[in-house]
């Protein structure tokens, strides 16, 4: 299904992208060119301990920027976090932010950036855009190939409810991102891979969207590509030249579900993560989430694209000459292979769930827009049956 001929459709892709390994290197001097004085320089803890973050420091000082650092942000910022960032933006007059980590430390400095220009906290600029003023001078430089935040419209930010909520709108893109792949060659492992599964996962949702277009299958089919063929050899022989193709891929990607939007992996995503907060599951990361959905949402939407499954198989190496209907069926299990081979998580890691929280998860679901562009319209017993399934595993 495609929208429906005349509807309104909307491409933005704003923020400016350097990229190539030893980009780092560019980042002081365009800072100044971009008008930036005085840097708040954001990442977490980790990244500061293994002194990736130390390049984007040695960058600045070249430069002869001004620079304050804030290297305390946690997995799954809160808006409180977001808060505290704010703080320390104010006390150094600080007008530009520069973040430097994965999908949670861009999401926290690019939130910053927007509710440094307003009064109060900054839950009040939650939701869709709701900023009034223009943001801080915001760059990012992704650690990880795989979130995307850097080119991204939204910002995930875990409200008081445990929730995740977050600031949407173009005020919260970055005004430049900085893709080096020396920054990401050394990631862990398991990190690489749930990074990855999120970019993959991006490019298809994207593909299969009720809301794809031309301009968005351009960016999500390469995409796709580069993730499914070139993640194992990443994960097998980590080398700046293999990441700074995933790297690319992975911008290509949020491009692309950022303007075609998402479907029910992102959608039951967030739902079963709502579950997590309640402190009563045992938890999986974002990315090692989408691969116990993953499968299960594909085989239930390929009825609904089979021609768009059947293009993405071929890219995965099924022949032309297997008919269209065998070859979309193929891909679920060319993604579970892919997914196995990768040693992602099949099942979540939970004995059962109880019918109430299974309709916590549903009733989450079928509140957000990812429910709506998925390419096949849900029952919340469709949704039930997902959810037992991911308890199940595949
Ligand atoms: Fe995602």
């Amino acid at each position: 299904m495609t929208a429906a001929p005349g509807a309104l459709s909307r491409y933005a892709a704003p923020t400016e992208l350097v990229y190539g390994p030893g980009s780092i290197k560019r980042l002081g001097a365009e800072v100044k060119r971009l008008g930036g004085t005085k840097v708040l320089l954001v990442s977490d803890p980790g990244l500061a301990k293994v002194g990736l973050v130390a390049r984007a420091e040695a960058s600045l000082a070249e430069a002869g920027v001004a620079f304050t650092t804030d290297y305390n942000v946690p997995l799954d910022p809160t808006f409180a976090d977001v808060d505290r960032l704010v703080a320390v933006i104010r006390a150094n007059g600080s007008d530009t932010v520069v973040s430097v980590g994965s999908g949670s430390v861009l999401a926290a400095g690019r939130s910053s950036a927007v509710a440094a220009t307003h009064e109060g906290p900054s839950s009040l600029i939650a939701g869709v855009d709701k900023s009034t003023n223009a943001p801080l001078l915001s760059i990012c430089v992704p650690t990880t190939a795989g979130s995307g935040g850097e080119v991204s419209r939204q910002a995930t930010i875990t409200d008081d409810h445990g929730h995740k909520s977050g600031i949407q709108g173009w005020a919260v893109a970055a005004r430049l991102a900085i893709l080096d792949a020396e920054l990401c060659v050394s990631a862990p492992k398991r990190q690489a891979v749930a990074s990855g599964v999120d970019a993959l996962v991006h490019a298809l949702e994207a593909y299969v969207s009720n809301r794809h277009s031309p301009l968005t299958d351009a960016l999500a089919l390469p995409a796709f590509e580069i993730m499914y063929h070139d993640l194992p050899k990443a994960i097998a022989n980590p080398t700046v030249e293999v990441y700074d193709r995933l790297l690319l891929a992975s911008t290509m990607a949020n491009l692309a579900c950022g303007n075609a939007g998402l479907g029910l992996i992102h959608g039951l995503n967030k739902g079963i993560t709502y579950l997590f907060h309640t402190g009563r599951y045992a938890t999986l990361s974002y990315g090692d989430l989408h691969s116990v959905i993953m499968p299960f949402v594909n085989a239930f939407n390929i009825q609904a694209a089979p021609e768009r499954f059947a293009v993405l198989a071929r890219l995965m190496g099924v022949p032309a000459g297997v008919p269209d209907a065998e070859a979309a069926a193929q891909s679920v299990d060319l993604i579970k292979d892919w997914l196995a081979g990768l040693g992602a998580p099949r099942r979540l890691p939970w004995d059962s769930c109880p019918p109430e929280d299974v309709d916590t998860i549903v009733n989450d679901v079928n509140g957000r827009i990812m429910a709506k562009d998925n390419p096949r319209a849900s029952t919340a017993e469709d949704l039930r049956q997902m959810v037992l399934d991911c308890v199940k595993g595949w």
